[in-house]
């Protein structure tokens, strides 16, 4: 099977799925039909389809044949020749644009990328939804994508969107319920955690060390400590326990940011962001 794939508004993230499903190894036999022959990408200016041109001229060549169009005020013909769309405009546009290719839509699968539209309201387009939350670490292969189906979406199509979207990093799927809680862990992630690198930085600056020098302690102390985590599979106060020597340093730089609120800091920090993603989807 060859299919077209259509992103719809191919910005920051249509931009890290199109290189991520583009520059994808070579697939196995057994997913080879789940690669698009063509992506459409659809902008509203051109300068920003010109964006997307360079963008892909940069690239090599796809190791799946995958061709790319990108074109601009062009939604209704580029829905109309695909399968799959890929939804990625920004929420506060993406019903002016489905609205824009209803007809066209209907019966195709959407794969939405919107904060906040639920399963119900893309529904409202067509029955075959996966509403995913990824984030921008994607952009260069670090992403985290959570999946959530409507009920419609075959096991085929979900298999699909898998392969897909895994490209991004890496990808699970969880029931639409805990949407909201991916929106603040997963997509407003990166930023919760730059705050813990720039503090870090800072620590460092603070107390002498250059700033060069400084970053690159803090990057590889957060890269080197989450692959720990991953490797081990051991739970983080296990591994925390293993760094506290007794009446040591690290136990006493714990205690103090214990004091200072940091874990309910962040939890409760997470949970505002949830909130407020799930209100969007009210709005
Ligand atoms: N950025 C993040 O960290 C992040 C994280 C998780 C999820 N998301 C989700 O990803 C989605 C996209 O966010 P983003 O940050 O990638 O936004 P973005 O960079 O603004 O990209 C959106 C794109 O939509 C295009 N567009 C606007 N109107 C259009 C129209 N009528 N027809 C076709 N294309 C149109 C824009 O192109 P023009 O320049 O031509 O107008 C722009 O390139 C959002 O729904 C967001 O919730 C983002």
């Amino acid at each position: 099977m060859t299919y077209t794939l259509t992103i719809l508004g191919c910005g920051v993230m249509g931009q890290a799925i199109l290189s991520a499903i583009y520059n994808a190894p070579a697939a196995d036999a057994d997913v080879k039909h789940f690669y698009p022959s063509k992506i459409i990408t659809c902008n509203h200016n051109k300068a920003a389809a010109d964006q997307v041109t360079q963008l892909v001229s940069g690239f090599g060549k796809s190791a799946n044949g995958i061709e790319v169009e990108s074109t601009f005020d062009q939604n209704k013909p580029a829905v109309e020749e695909a399968d799959v769309i890929v939804l990625a405009t920004k929420p506060f546009l993406a019903k002016q644009v489905l609205d824009g290719v209803a007809a066209e839509i209907k019966g195709k699968l959407i794969i939405s990328l919107a904060a906040g539209w639920t399963i119900g309201q893309l529904q409202g387009y067509t029955d075959f939804v996966s509403r995913v939350m990824t984030n921008t670490p994607a952009k260069f292969g670090y992403g985290m994508a959570v999946i959530a189906h409507s009920p419609e979406v075959s096991d085929e199509k979900k298999a699909l969107v898998g392969e897909l979207i895994g490209h991004v990093g890496k990808c699970i799927e969880l029931p639409e319920k805990n949407m909201d809680a991916a929106t603040a862990l997963v997509g407003s992630g990166p930023a919760f955690v730059l705050l813990m690198l720039e503090s870090l930085m800072e620590s460092g600056i603070k107390m002498g060390i250059p700033l060069k020098e400084s970053r690159e302690c803090a990057i590889k102390v957060l890269e080197g400590t989450a692959k720990m985590v991953e490797i081990t599979g051991e739970h983080p106060s296990v591994l925390k326990h293993q760094v506290c020597t007794p009446g040591g340093t690290t136990i006493a730089g714990l205690c103090v940011m214990e004091d200072k609120g940091v874990r309910s800091g962040i939890i409760k920090g997470v949970e505002e962001a949830a909130e407020v993603a799930a209100r969007l989807g009210k709005k």
